[in-house]
Parts: C-alpha cells; sequence; structure tokens
C-alpha cells in the first residue's frame, strides 16, 4: 500500500537514486518483495522505495552482478531465477524447472548463480544464463534456505532449517563439506559475509537473535539478541548490518559490532524476503585459477579450497572425461520415466541420479515411454491428448506421430532396427505398427484382444 506505481518516471527515480547513491556512497539496498523487486536508499529519510521490476508472481531471493549490471531473482511461483538489466524494465527467464528455489548467490568473480532449493533439497550452480546446471549437493539436506558465497577463498555457506538445524560449508565445487554451527540454532534465515573482517552473520527467526562468528564457525558471538519478531534475510555494508522482518514488514538497521543504533529504513512493506546491499564494494575483483581460458574446462571452472584451487565440472548426469578437463558429450546410460504430466530422464552415470524434466508442452497423461537409440527420439503415448508423440531426449522438436483413428494409446515399443513403432489401443482394442516417422501405419492384431496393454520387441528373433 502507498507504493507509487511502476512505470517510466519510477525507473528515472531509479537510475538517478543509483547514480547518487554511487557517488554519495550511501548504500542501495536491493530487497524481493513477492509481487516487486526494489530499491530503498539506506541512508534516506523519507522512506521511498523505487521498483526494480513489478508484476512479478513470487520473488523471494535475489542477488546482482555488479559488473555487468545484472540483478537477479528467484520466483517460487514460477518455479524459476530470472533476470533484468538495471536500466530495463523487461526481464528473461534464465533457470526454469525449479521447484522451490529459497536461496539464490551470484559468483561475482566465477560469473555464476548458485542457487538452494528447498523441496528437491539440492544445491545447484549454473551459468549466468543458465547453462551447464550442475547439482552440487543432493544429500543431507532437509530444508536449505539462503547461500552466501565468499570466492575469494573459495567457500560457499547455506543455512538449513530442517529436523537439525546448521549452517553448512563447503568448498563452490561442492567439495570438503562441513557442518559449522548446529548448536544453539533453529530457523536460521538470513545469511552473509562479513568479507572486510572475515565473519560470518546469521539470523534466526525463532531463538530471535543475530549472531556472528568466523568463517569456520568458530568464536560465536552475540550481535542483536532477543529484540527481534521475525527476522528474514540479513546483508551488511560497511558497519552497518541490514535486515527484513516478515512480522514489522519492515527493514531494519543497526552496528554490525555492536548492535546498537538499531533504527528502521522502510516499512510498511508488502512482503519483505531477500535484501542485498547493492555496491561494487560487496563483490571486489580478483584474479582467479578461473579466470584465464575458464581454467582450461570445457564446461564449468568451479572455485575450491583444495588444490588446484579449481575443478572442472560437467552438466547434471554427464561424466567428466579422465583429462578431468572436458566433458562427454551426454549421458551415456539413461532411465526415461513417463509421469502423468511430465516426462523426466534419470542419468545413471553418476551418483546422484537427478531427474531432469523434458521441455515437451502439454503433457497431460503420458502412459508408455520408449527410445530410438539411433536417431535419438523419445517416443511416448498420451492417453488424454489420444495421441503417441515424439521428441528429442532434451524435450526440442517435439511433434505429433499419430493422432488418428486412436483410443487409448497404452503400450509403445520401438523396432530400432527396421526402423518401426508398436502400440497397443485399449479402446480400440489393437495392436498397430507404422514406420518411425508415423507413415505406413498398419493393423497388425485386432481380434482377441480384450485390453492389450504393455509391449516389448525382440527384434533379433523376429
Ligand atoms: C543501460 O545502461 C547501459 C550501460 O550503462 C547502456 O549502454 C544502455 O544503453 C542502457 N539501456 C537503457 C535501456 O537505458
Ligand atoms: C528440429 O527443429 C529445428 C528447429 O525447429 C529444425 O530446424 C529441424 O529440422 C528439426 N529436426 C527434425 C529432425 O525434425
Ligand atoms: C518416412 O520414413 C520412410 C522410411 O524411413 C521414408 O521412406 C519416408 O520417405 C518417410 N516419410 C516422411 C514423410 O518423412
Amino acid at each position: 500500500a502507498g507504493f507509487p506505481p511502476p512505470g517510466p518516471a519510477i525507473t528515472c527515480i531509479l537510475s538517478l537514486t543509483l547514480k547518487q547513491s554511487l557517488m554519495l556512497s550511501s548504500p542501495l539496498l536491493l530487497f524481493a518483495n513477492r509481487r516487486d523487486v526494489r530499491l530503498v536508499d539506506g541512508e534516506g529519510v523519507q522512506g521511498e522505495s523505487a521498483i526494480v521490476v513489478s508484476e512479478l508472481e513470487d520473488a523471494a531471493a535475489v542477488d546482482f552482478l555488479f559488473d555487468e549490471s545484472l540483478i537477479f531473482w528467484t520466483d517460487v511461483s514460477e518455479e524459476a531465477i530470472k533476470q533484468t538489466h538495471w536500466n530495463q524494465s523487461s526481464n528473461s527467464v534464465v533457470v526454469s524447472g525449479l521447484n522451490s528455489p529459497d536461496g539464490l548467490a551470484c559468483d561475482w568473480l566465477g560469473k555464476k548463480l548458485y542457487w538452494t532449493d528447498s523441496e528437491t533439497n539440492r544445491i545447484e550452480v549454473a551459468n549466468l544464463d543458465g547453462t551447464s546446471r550442475k547439482v552440487l549437493v543432493w544429500m543431507d539436506l532437509d530444508q536449505p534456505r539462503a547461500i552466501a558465497l565468499n570466492p575469494g577463498q573459495r567457500y560457499m555457506y547455506w543455512t538449513d532449517w530442517g529436523e537439525e538445524p546448521r549452517i553448512e560449508r563447503a568448498g563452490m565445487d561442492g567439495s570438503s563439506r562441513k557442518v559449522i554451527v548446529n548448536k544453539n540454532i533453529h530457523w536460521p534465515n538470513g545469511l552473509t559475509i562479513d568479507l572486510v573482517e572475515e565473519k560470518l552473520y546469521w539470523a534466526d527467526a525463532k531463538l530471535s537473535f543475530i549472531h556472528r562468528a568466523n568463517l569456520d564457525g568458530s568464536a560465536r558471538e552475540a550481535v542483536v539478541e532477543g529484540t527481534l519478531t521475525h527476522p528474514f534475510a540479513l546483508t551488511l555494508s560497511k558497519e552497518t548490518l541490514y535486515w527484513t522482518d516478515w512480522q514489522t514488514r519492515s527493514i531494519h538497521a543497526c552496528n554490525k559490532h555492536s548492535g546498537d543504533k538499531t533504527r528502521e529504513i522502510l516499512s510498511g512493506i508488502y512482503s519483505p524476503m531477500d535484501i542485498q546491499v547493492l555496491e561494487p564494494y560487496r563483490q571486489p575483483y580478483i584474479q582467479t585459477p578461473c579466470s584465464n581460458d575458464n581454467g582450461g574446462c570445457s564446461h564449468l571452472c568451479l572455485l575450491s579450497p583444495l588444490q588446484p584451487f579449481y575443478s572442472c565440472a560437467c552438466p547434471t548426469g554427464v561424466q567428466l572425461k579422465a583429462d578431468g578437463k572436458t566433458c562427454k558429450p551426454g549421458a551415456e546410460q539413461v532411465l526415461l520415466l513417463a509421469r502423468r504430466t511430465d516426462l523426466r530422464r534419470i542419468s545413471l552415470d553418476l551418483p546422484d541420479f537427478t531427474d531432469i524434466v523434458l521441455q515437451v508442452h502439454d503433457i497431460r497423461h503420458a502412459i508408455a515411454i520408449d527410445y530410438d537409440p539411433v536417431e535419438g527420439f523419445v517416443y511416448w503415448t498420451d492417453d488424454e491428448v489420444r495421441a503417441i508423440r515424439r521428441s528429442y531426449i532434451d524435450g526440442s522438436n517435439a511433434t505429433i506421430l499419430v493422432n488418428m483413428d486412436i483410443n487409448h494409446p497404452d503400450g509403445i515399443a520401438v523396432d530400432w532396427v527396421a526402423r518401426n513403432l508398436y502400440w497397443t489401443d485399449t479402446g480400440t482394442d489393437r495392436i498397430e505398427v507404422t514406420r518411425l516417422n508415423g507413415t505406413s501405419r498398419k493393423i497388425l492384431i485386432s481380434e482377441d484382444l480384450e485390453e492389450p496393454r504393455a509391449i516389448v520387441l525382440d527384434p533379433v528373433n523376429g
């Protein structure tokens, strides 16, 4: 309530505010507000905020890449990570097919996005454009939420507010994972790193405090205790700590050492979620082993605390070759799965067995699935669309092969030798065949079938 409507005027205020703040070095706070992403001046007095992007479904986590003027956020309704350039009103999807992306962090040195998903219980990484997406952590995660990076020291940190609440640390390549805080912790929400003093700050919504510790979890001490209502996310700039609170629906600030000088930056916020201080000082540049030629990696070059301080990595489900640099062309053994409203593939080459949804629209009641290794097409029957369809294994080139005179297509089988497709129909009670491209359709058996279902072929023995 009371916010100015979005429009060109706001964009103007935004660029002006941005310029002034950079010149006056007054911190600009970037925050997600479910329906929009906003900026507010950390030293401002009028309590005004400017809209960066509006008309969003459910923006939760935010981060930015200062050098490239990019702002990223997760949308938990759209199940996606999106981005905008901060002087543009348009936005685009970077990563889709997520479940509940609660935390997001931008690796400004390696130019990567890291995020947590509290439904799939995974931590993933991808390039800034969403390519080479990889699952980094998939075991022993319960409700991962906030994630923070320290690319200078090549570590990532995250909070988990599940059955065994804790803060964990691992290398940015997923190595050297370790629990660093698991006592006196209940709902760890926000997490941020003080790069200068090398401290970790976090907010606990149940225990109503903000604590800090060294980056390995040692030397823990209280910053603000007992007076908070429901702190959610936190961030810092120089001497000041900023946080959002779900109950006060405000952004608050205090001195990061003493916890004193508590003040309110902005109140009456619709739904304050994640918050970041938008300034170059939060993203200092240094050379990394990935700076030159992507570390020699064919796909992902990830920073690591272990010698040689980086490791090459491949998209989910794909193995790295013995050279330690190059990825194989794709997964070698894949399990295909038809669910009612989507198709999934699971690489059996790697231990994480992550399921990836094929990007095919309008799957309503998929039943049977088969694969042709020669051309690389996946074939399936859909009992509600009443069709046999196919697409490539990434979901591209989806087409309908058969949709005439088809009732309840059920089982399906590819004859990869003679290049034919067989299926059963429990409506017409027939077994039929066509070429793999849908031509030359023929009824093979139409008598003495009652409810023909599964079908398999043995081409070698005919
Ligand atoms: C946004 O800013 C960049 C760099 O400052 C500039 O090149 C570009 O033209 C601007 N775009 C718009 C739409 O104003
Ligand atoms: C797949 O789709 C692309 C783009 O629409 C098209 O150029 C290509 O010919 C298609 N391939 C097949 C085998 O249908
Ligand atoms: C379908 O496949 C058959 C055999 O592979 C081929 O002879 C025919 O030209 C194809 N038809 C179309 C429309 O692609």
